[in-house]
């Protein structure tokens, strides 16, 4: 007889994460001999370059295989000191730097470090699917904020006012997004930082995690470096996993103010401790080593989103806009709700799209009710040329197959 398992309350009202279900779904159709093009990973196909993987192997053969600061090490909070400057002309000490396994927990340990029941968390849709769960962990109140195709999927200075509330203790920010690939630009984020501005109860988190993905010569700016005055009460979030193809390695960072950083820091002292002190040791090197191969792998993912973007604008029934940055576009499936697929199912929602799709054409994309806004998909172009043109190709025959 098995005793029954009772679940935290907390964990009830949490979804798991709908871009980990397709990708391991894929992966079994895969492994089940089927020929599947998986477009639905944020992850870069590209390998981690081999200085960095060096700098690894080196830490190894010197020992360096011991704990380290739960946070991270100095070497390194000075290193992501020394880019936030170069890169952000943003000012911080090693005392300000919190660094975790990956960008996830760096979020999680800032929400748990700060969140009391009843606190709203401001999150625009749509969003990176983690944001709205890892509130609830924490045992907040997910506030979200509906950013639609009318306004390139990005948030309003009026959208941002309107969802302010006495209890708001957080927006958080991504830019460019995943899943929609929209960055801000330096007005735009004028106008947000002004509404903030008039709220000082409301801190930032900046995931900036898609920093070096941009496209068509469009300027990144954060918003802390926009207005100086939000300096206080934002956490500036990134991480190595996307811009470095480093996504194994799991090193995420954040810098902030001191006290909330020693915060993060108490949580992760007793929760996971430090990164592997290996990883740490490669993130030195990805920041403070050679820059010069983002450049040619930026244009590559440049000349991916473009076909994709007018590979999807060819099929019957979507529309897709073209987003500024990220590895990832978002089209709307508005034009094929309703329809019917040869199997005979009706596409009655995006879930609906995503399932027929995968099982039909074998192309595996996330449906948009995961980011909260519907009817999309998110596609990953973080994949080779030859997947991207197969999968366009049979996307177009699906469409065109739906009645
Ligand atoms: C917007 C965004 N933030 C954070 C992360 C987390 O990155 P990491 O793999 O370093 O935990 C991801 C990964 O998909 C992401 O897309």
């Amino acid at each position: 007889m098995s005793a029954e398992i009772r679940l935290a309350d907390a964990l009830e009202r949490v979804k798991p994460s709908a871009t980990i279900a397709v990708t391991t779904k894929a992966a079994e159709l895969k492994s089940a001999g089927h020929d599947v093009i998986g477009l639905g990973a944020g992850e870069p196909d590209f390998d981690t370059p081999d200085n960095i993987k060096e700098a690894a192997i080196r830490a190894i053969r010197e020992g360096k295989t011991k704990y380290t600061p739960a946070d991270g090490l100095p070497e390194l909070k000075q290193a992501i000191c020394g880019k936030f400057l170069r890169e952000n002309g943003l000012t911080y000490k090693p005392s300000q730097v919190h660094v975790a396994p990956g960008g996830k927990p760096v979020i999680y340990n800032a929400l748990v470090a700060t969140l009391n029941p009843g606190d709203e968390v401001i999150v625009p849709a749509p969003y990176w699917v983690s944001y709205p769960e890892m509130v609830l962990m924490a045992g907040g109140e997910p506030v979200i904020a509906p950013c639609g195709p009318n306004t390139q999927y990005k948030l309003t200075p009026d959208a941002l006012e309107a969802a302010i509330t006495p209890r708001t203790r957080w927006i958080i920010l991504n830019s460019p997004s995943n899943p929609t690939g929209a960055a801000y630009t330096k007005a735009e984020l004028r106008g947000l930082a002004d509404v903030l501005l008039r709220h000082p109860q409301v801190w930032i988190l900046t995931d900036d995690m898609y920093e070096h993905l941009v496209y068509d010569g469009f300027e990144y700016w954060t918003i802390a470096q926009v207005e100086p005055a939000l300096y206080d009460r934002t956490l500036t979030m990134n991480g190595v996993s996307k811009a470095y193809a480093m996504t194994g390695w799991r090193i995420g960072y954040a810098a902030g103010p001191e006290k909330l950083i020693k915060a993060m820091g108490k949580v992760i002292s007793q929760t996971t401790s430090n990164p592997s002190s290996i990883s740490q040791y490669a993130a030195i090197e990805a920041l403070n080593g050679p820059q010069d191969f983002l450049e040619p792998r930026r244009k590559v993912y440049q000349e991916r989103r473009d076909m994709v973007v007018a590979g999807l604008n060819k099929c019957e029934g979507l529309h897709c806009p073209t987003p500024e940055g990220a590895f990832y576009v978002y089209p709307s499936c508005a034009g094929v709700i309703g329809k019917t697929a040869p199997s005979g199912k009706v596409i009655e929602n995006d879930e609906d799209f995503a399932t027929e799709l995968l099982e039909t054409e074998k192309v595996a994309v996330v449906f948009g009710a995961a980011f909260g806004m519907s009817p999309a998909f998110r596609v990953s172009y973080a994949t080779s040329t030859e997947a991207l043109t197969q999968a366009l190709i049979r996307i177009e025959r699906f469409c065109a197959a739906l009645k």
